[in-house]
């Protein structure tokens, strides 16, 4: 069974609790409907082997961010790991202190060694788990943490990128996009975990006005926790001079279906996936337009960085990847 098709089987099972409903709680109830009595004390494995309760030793008295995934997810949900390990950096001592991150599988066929190496490819670090499971338990899991909806099954990666934060003792939750900027979710999770952090006690005043282009837009949105332009590797090549090494039919084409040209075997599409074989560039959904704003945006920071403008060099793509 794919992970969609799975997800469908959960939804049909019963009407999800939806996030909306649980805020109705404040912190003040000592004890709030979504205690132990709510949530399953199942029994999961973490990617390193060990056996836990996912009531007793992952949720209970903890402040907890969770998310559904599946290792052989090709769409969105890669760019959603790479964003969560932004917002890992940007929390980070925190980690596993005062707030814990789960990753739960929902295709069964992801054992603790897939998620092991899953977890490795994208540089996660302590206070995170990635955890796998008895389907049942994880449908049951995913149902009451309000993570799996009918909706979910016609998605392309068959769950949605929620992202559930809550203070498990306070009975206080709250549904996030695991694509937001990772930079305004930490903001927003520590306000809800009433956080203090001084440094980010700055005044709006000090705020520089929000001047970015659409291509810089998407690029920091959609591209920048896999790519960097100059600054080196990350999971996917420096783009640094890409608009130079490749021509504009190919970059355009590839953005747009990098999965179809790889499954055609286009020569360059095929030695990347080769170099870079720990992740896969995503199809991000991206349309005519907003491929134009991210090439030109791409050339324009390149050509800062004293590449030479496109053309010049195009043509050479039978050449080895670089
Ligand atoms: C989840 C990580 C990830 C995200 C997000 C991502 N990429 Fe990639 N990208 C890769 C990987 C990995 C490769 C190498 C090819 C492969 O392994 O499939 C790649 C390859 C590329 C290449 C080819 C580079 C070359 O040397 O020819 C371009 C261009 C590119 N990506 C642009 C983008 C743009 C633009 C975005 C944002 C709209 C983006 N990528 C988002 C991971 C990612």
């Amino acid at each position: 069974m794919t992970a969609r098709q799975w997800v469908w089987k959960a939804a049909g099972l019963a009407v999800i609790a939806g996030a909306t409903a649980w805020l109705a709680s404040g912190p003040s109830r000592a004890a709030t409907p979504w205690g132990a009595d709510y949530f399953p004390n199942a029994v999961l494995t973490t990617q390193d082997g060990k056996t836990v309760r996912f009531y007793d030793d992952l949720i209970k008295g903890k402040s907890v961010a969770i998310n559904l995934f599946y290792t052989s997810c090709q769409d969105i949900c890669p760019l959603e790991t790479a964003k969560l390990v932004q917002l890992q950096k940007l929390f980070g001592a925190r980690m596993g202190k005062d707030i814990f991150f789960y990753s739960i599988a929902i295709d069964p066929w992801d054992t603790p060694k897939e998620n092991k190496a899953y977890a490795q490819k994208f540089g996660v670090g302590p206070g995170w788990l990635f955890l796998s499971g008895k389907e049942a338990d994880i449908q049951l899991i995913s149902r009451k943490l309000g993570l799996s909806r009918a909706s979910d099954a016609v998605s392309k990666d068959g769950h949605s990128a929620s992202l559930m934060v809550g203070n498990v003792g306070s009975g206080l939750w709250m549904r996030n996009s695991a694509m937001d900027n990772p930079q305004f979710l930490a903001t927003t999770i520590g306000n809800f975990l009433g956080w203090r952090d001084p440094k980010a006690d700055r005044s709006y005043a000090e705020a520089r006005p929000l001047d970015l282009d659409k291509g810089q837009f998407l690029f920091q949105s959609r591209c920048a926790a896999c790519h960097t332009i100059g600054a080196g590797d990350r999971l996917g090549p420096d783009l640094m001079g890409v608009t130079s090494r490749r021509q504009r039919g190919w970059l355009a084409r590839y953005l747009a279906q990098p999965e179809q040209m790889l499954a055609e075997g286009d020569p360059v599409a095929t030695s990347l996936f080769k170099k870079y074989r720990q992740v896969r560039m995503p199809n991000l959904e991206l349309g005519t337009d907003d491929v134009a704003s991210l090439l030109s945006y791409l050339e324009a920071r390149s050509h800062a960085n004293g590449e030479p403008p496109a053309g010049k060099e195009a043509g050479k793509e039978a050449a080895a990847v670089r």
